[in-house]
């Protein structure tokens, strides 16, 4: 079954003294979401925003493979936008700007997203792992502020565990989304179809379903 991680730090697992946490889903996925990722940033450049980016790993990573792009890390957890800061001074590349304090609950996400000193026009927004342990206005603002924030030619990435015509793609993602619904009933792996729909009244439209390990899928949504 997966497993979910509201708050990282709090497992127990060892915390670096500069405040870098690890999540070991990390170590599993970065590969194969990078290889969706590439086949669209590749000889790219732009502005890419991920929201609840947890540890702060997942950007670093990326961030050594695109030189030509600037990535804008994430969160709301104060814990996690320490963590992200440390990763990002560890790794010390000069294409990862410090987090910045996203609430996806807002559409309008953060004041820095429409002042010159934030990202604009943006290339991607790339979220992994949220949307399903958060309620659902979570999804509504994450696709309020994609539809807003994308240009013309951008993507939405979103990657996770998710239902396709309100069946669940494995008996293991079933028993995961009981065990979300249980701890708090407005979570819950999400219907593709809902996410279309939403997408849709933003102007964005479903452009691939990309298969992934352990049952999960990268969906990538495109003007
Ligand atoms: C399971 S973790 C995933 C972290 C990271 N993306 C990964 O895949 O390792 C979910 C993350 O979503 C963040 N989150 C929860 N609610 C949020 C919200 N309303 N706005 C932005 N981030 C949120 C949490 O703080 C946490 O860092």
């Amino acid at each position: 079954m997966a497993e979910y991680v509201v708050e990282f730090g709090k497992d127990g697992r060892p915390v670096e003294p500069d405040g870098r946490l690890d999540a070991p889903a990390f170590h599993r996925n970065h590969q194969a979401i990078w290889t969706v990722l590439e086949k669209f940033l590749k000889r790219k450049s732009g502005d890419v925003v991920e929201v609840g980016s947890g540890t702060g790993q997942h950007v670093v990573d990326f961030a050594r493979h695109t030189p030509e792009i600037t990535w804008w890390p994430s969160d709301l957890n104060e814990q996690h936008l320490k963590s992200i800061e440390a990763w990002r001074a560890h790794a010390a590349l000069v294409n990862v700007r410090p987090p910045l304090r996203i609430d996806l609950s807002d559409p309008a996400w953060c004041p820095e997203m429409s002042s010159s000193s934030g990202p604009t026009n943006l290339l991607a927004v790339f979220c992994a792992n949220v949307i399903h342990i958060a309620p659902w206005r979570v999804t509504e603002g994450l696709f309020g502020g994609a539809g807003r924030y994308l240009r013309a030619d951008g993507r939405l990435f979103l990657y996770g565990p998710f239902k396709r015509g309100g069946k669940h793609t494995a008996i293991s993602n079933a028993v995961f989304d009981s065990s979300l619904r249980e701890r708090d009933p407005e979570w819950g792996v999400r219907d593709i179809e809902d996410l279309e729909k939403l997408a849709a009244g933003v102007g964005l439209g479903l452009r691939e379903i990309a298969k992934m390990p352990a049952n999960n899928l990268t969906l990538v949504f495109g003007r």
